[in-house]
């Protein structure tokens, strides 16, 4: 009995944990809200579902009371005086000493306080602690303000208890992927970005879109961790996916130097349906980065590379044959000149075979006479080759015939 409930325990345990984990297994996706914080590890903790809620700490002339990701205010018999807004431009910060994060909330009301730097007006700094106040005098569930602190007019800080969220994967902070250079449409600072994550329908790369380029950048010191990237597509047949670029053959991207990726893919089958193609990007010591492009094949492409290849096969061929014959035809005429000294077209190597091959179709004995052997005083054809006075003396006489050696 007592073996069963153990096991059963370890069981559900092991389930608990399988499932919880679920979620960030694939990639850590942008949160749903900009009430998110990393913890000083870079761990991600989610406070998404805190927005609004409200805590109030009651004072002697006002109440203090905090909209969570929202606003700072003090309510008194006269109104509320705003302390803060949280917007996108906020700080939502890891802490150090007693409180876990950080958050600050500017631009409160002005008046009063238009010395504040920049016109501002009230800002308000809420330091939270994951779990109870060092006094131990908060006993709701769902935590409470622990003090509050006016150190100026224009500025107040609180503490706060709350149950933190349980922090998620560690995020490789500062990693960027975008379609350009400066750009992070599909990634930014680790996390990726809401039609990336998963495939999206209403976003696919056109039929005839042959490669994507994507680029990516980390910060400087972490660059290394960053490893090679790798596909899979869904349904993995028919659709030909290839990376490379720098970053395919793991150049570690900075700040200043991103790496590019380039994404080349060739349609083998038409389909209906997007192919989904899934990007991981291994980091070590973090989780990895991946997002999914979706691809349409409306049409079956023809191999690319293929013919490329074969005209570029041809061409080398093509320039090597060239170069061969050139230097054959040029070795021969100066072996001719020199060695047998031959002259003009005579030394033209394969002139000989031409020649008997010449004799052979008008018939035997029959040569082609040079103009110059027949003794006319008419300029020949070859006679510009021939400086004059030139030592052709013992040949004049004798009758040439092409082929005739
Ligand atoms: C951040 O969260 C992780 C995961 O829970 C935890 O292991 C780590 O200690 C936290 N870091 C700090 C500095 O609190
Ligand atoms: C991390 O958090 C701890 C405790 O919250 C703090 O003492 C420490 O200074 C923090 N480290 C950094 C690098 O911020
Ligand atoms: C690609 O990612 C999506 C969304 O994360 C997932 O549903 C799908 O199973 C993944 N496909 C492959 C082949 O890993």
């Amino acid at each position: 009995m007592g073996t069963k409930m153990h096991l059963s325990t370890v069981l559900m345990i092991l389930i608990i944990t399988v499932l919880s984990r679920t979620p960030w297994v694939a990639s850590v996706v942008v949160p749903s809200s900009n009430c998110y914080a990393f913890n000083n590890s870079s761990h991600i903790v989610d406070f998404s579902s805190w927005i609004g809620h409200l805590f109030e700490y009651e004072g002697k002339d006002s109440d203090l009371v905090i909209r969570f990701c929202k606003d700072v205010e003090s309510r008194s018999q006269t109104g509320y005086v705003d302390f803060g807004r949280f917007d996108i431009f906020n700080y939502f910060i890891a802490g150090s000493g007693q409180s876990h994060f950080v958050q600050g909330f500017h631009n409160g009301d002005l008046m009063n306080c238009e010395q504040s730097y920049d016109k501002m007006g009230r800002t308000a700094q809420v330091n939270i602690i994951c779990g109870n106040c060092l006094t131990g005098q908060c006993k709701g569930r769902l935590g409470c303000i622990c003090s509050v602190t006016y150190e100026s007019n224009c500025r107040v800080l609180v503490e706060l208890a709350i149950p933190c969220e349980h922090p998620g994967p560690r995020v490789f902070q500062g990693f960027t992927v975008g379609f350009h250079p400066r750009s992070w449409e599909l990634v930014y600072n680790g996390l990726t970005q809401f039609g990336f994550a998963k495939s999206f329908r209403d976003f696919s790369f056109r039929t005839e879109q042959l490669q994507v380029t994507l680029y990516m950048t980390a910060i400087a010191s972490l660059s290394s961790s960053v490893q090679k990237p790798s596909v899979k597509v869904l349904p993995n047949e028919g659709l030909e996916v290839r990376l490379s670029g720098s970053a395919a053959n793991g150049m570690p991207p900075t700040t200043l130097t991103p790496s590019m990726l380039i994404v080349g893919w060739r349609c083998e089958v038409a389909r209906d349906t997007p192919y989904e193609v899934n990007i991981t990007i291994p980091v070590e010591g973090y989780e990895p980065i991946h997002f999914v492009l979706t691809k349409m094949c409306e049409y079956k492409q023809a191999e690319e590379g293929g013919t490329t290849r074969g005209w570029a096969i041809f061409g080398v061929l093509s320039c090597i044959f060239f170069v061969f014959s050139t230097l054959f035809c040029c070795g021969g005429f100066i072996y001719k000149t020199k060695v047998e000294r031959q002259r003009g077209i005579d030394a033209l190597p394969g002139m000989t075979i031409l020649s008997a091959c010449l004799e052979t179709v008008s018939g035997a004995g029959q040569g082609y006479s040079r103009p110059e052997d027949l003794n006319s005083g008419v300029a020949s054809e070859a006679s510009w080759e021939r400086p004059p006075g030139s030592v052709q003396g013992p040949r004049r006489s004798t009758e040439r015939k092409y082929g005739s050696i």
